[in-house]
């Protein structure tokens, strides 16, 4: 027996309206690739619809056709490409065949990434339950302009559509909108839709006027009112695509929270779709968590830190205002303030990382430290080694990069530069402002500098030269002298 979770919809086509350019976003990018919530808007339309396991999905495209197609191709999704764009009803009709002999169609805007499979779900059971030529998924907003409105017949039954141009003073008043989402009976929808004429100021044939048709033809139309009317929100210019983001952010917000991850300030923080995070961890203010990036257990993620496709498993302490990118951070492992993570870098277990240090494609070995300004490219360090406060690796000459390699139990005086290719053999101890450009053995003194030589009683002497003053500056009398 199919109940609501697994039933499939082997009957149903998917048709996702895409070929829309979106003129009131004033974007050179079409409006469905926008994004909002971590996604572009039409790949949310496309992931509500893959649970419905619908016979196909497809989207249909004009405006950077191209482009589109290719940001939901790899959700098994086909396309139909509309040139010229001249309305949502011409939308259908150039999908007929792509639409085949399935049953139903579900129409979905690629404008409107709310959605969620269950208010779907809701919306074809209705319409199948309900033997209907169509159902409008509709939604009560408390500002419903911009919307077309939906003109009720009785109970449940729908007599038109009207869009906001042409609204009388009387219709303005209604708040239940045309979410564009809708189920329609295959059988039905086309003769309808054959009827409908361009009379509108665009000139376009709007899918909205089919509605008005079924209905004079005696056909059953219903609504479905969407349970939370955010679901039926369309990203028509910049502040709704802004408004969607912020639901979004606040679903992921609540369901982690659910999860048992603590969220200070929860309207500061953003987090992608993918993130997932483990109990126990705590996020401070203004932190983002984006794109595939995985946290363990008992972390504290510090105010100020953008954490982008990352890896950290348990108990690890990202102090304020780190930036870290595509790395691994294993377990128990304190880093920042102000640390920088760029591609391919590992921190193992129990190493440190401190301020101002950044780390390109290297690994820290366990129980190692950086823990001051530093860079380190193209190194690995092994464990239990100390990376002095301004240490460089020198890992481009201007043409190539070259590995550094730092063995066990190092130590690495301050302010020294390590010019690649170069390896630190275990147990090796480099003199503080070293320039070390040979390798160093296991347990030797690398010491690389110009020697220092004292001249005794020189700034007394100077001093006695310059008249007695015992000032650091000469008067401004003497500077015109000496000129
Ligand atoms: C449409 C509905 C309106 C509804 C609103 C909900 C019509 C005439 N109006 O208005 O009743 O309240 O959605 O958001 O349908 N598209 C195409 N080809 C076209 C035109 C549009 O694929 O020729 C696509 C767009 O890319 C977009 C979707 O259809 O994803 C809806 O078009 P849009 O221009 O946003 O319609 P609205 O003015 O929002
Ligand atoms: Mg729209």
């Amino acid at each position: 027996m199919d109940n609501a979770f697994t039933m499939s919809n082997r009957d149903l086509v998917v048709l996702i309206l895409a070929a829309g350019k979106g003129t009131r976003l004033k974007s050179s990018l079409a409006k469905v690739l926008h994004h909002a919530g971590g996604r572009p808007i039409v790949n949310h339309v496309v992931r509500a619809c893959l649970p419905l396991h619908a016979k196909k999905i497809i989207a249909v495209v004009g405006h950077q056709a191209e482009q589109v197609s290719a940001a939901v191709a790899h959700l098994g999704v086909e396309t139909v490409l509309q040139q010229p764009q001249s309305g949502t009803g011409h939308a259908l009709l150039v999908s007929k065949r792509a639409i085949g002999s399935a049953k139903y169609v579900l129409v979905l805007p690629g404008d409107a990434p709310l959605i969620r499979t269950e208010t779907l779900r809701a919306l074809i059971q209705k319409h199948k339950s309900g033997n209907a030529a169509a159902t409008i998924l509709t939604a009560v907003l408390a500002d419903p302009s911009g919307y077309g409105r939906i003109l009720r017949k009785s109970g449940d039954t729908v007599a038109a559509i009207v869009e906001e141009s042409q609204l009388t003073a009387e219709q303005r008043e209604l708040n239940e909108i045309n979410s564009s989402i809708y189920c329609f009976t295959c059988a039905k929808l086309w003769p309808a839709l054959a009827q409908v004429k361009p009379d509108n100021k665009h000139r376009e044939l709007y899918l909205t006027d089919a509605i008005s048709i079924l209905n004079s033809k005696g056909e059953t139309v219903l609504a479905e009112i969407a349970a939370d009317p955010r679901e039926a929100l369309g990203c028509n210019t910049r502040a709704d695509l802004a408004g969607v983001d912020r639901t979004f952010r606040e679903w992921k917000r609540e369901q982690l929270m659910r999860d048992g991850v603590t969220i200070q300030l929860p309207e500061t923080v953003v987090v992608d779709p993918d993130v997932t995070i483990g109990e126990d961890t705590i996020l401070e203010p203004c932190v983002q968590l984006l794109g595939k990036t995985k946290i363990g257990t008992r972390c504290i993620i510090r105010t100020g830190s953008v954490l982008h496709d990352m890896m950290l498993a348990d108990d690890i302490v990202v102090e304020a205002h780190c930036v870290f990118t595509q790395s691994r951070i294993e377990s128990e492992v304190v880093i920042g303030p102000f640390a920088r993570l760029r591609p391919e870098s590992h921190l193992l277990k129990g190493s440190k990382v401190g301020n101002f240090v950044e780390l390109k494609k290297s690994t820290l070995g366990e129980g190692s430290k950086a823990p001051h300004l530093s860079y380190i490219g193209d190194t690995k360090i092994g464990s239990k080694s100390n990376i002095g406060a301004g240490t460089i690796t020198c890992n481009y000459d201007g043409f190539a990069k070259h590995p550094t390699h730092i063995g066990n139990r190092v130590f690495v005086g301050s302010d020294s530069v390590l010019v690649a290719p170069v390896k630190l053999g275990d147990g090796a101890y480099i003199a503080a402002g070293s320039v070390i450009t040979e390798n160093v053995p296991p347990d030797a003194l690398g010491i690389g500098r110009g020697r220092q030589a004292n001249k005794p009683g020189w700034a007394s002497k100077k001093r006695r030269e310059l008249g007695g003053h015992n000032h650091h500056a000469p008067k401004k009398s003497m500077r015109k002298k000496r000129r």
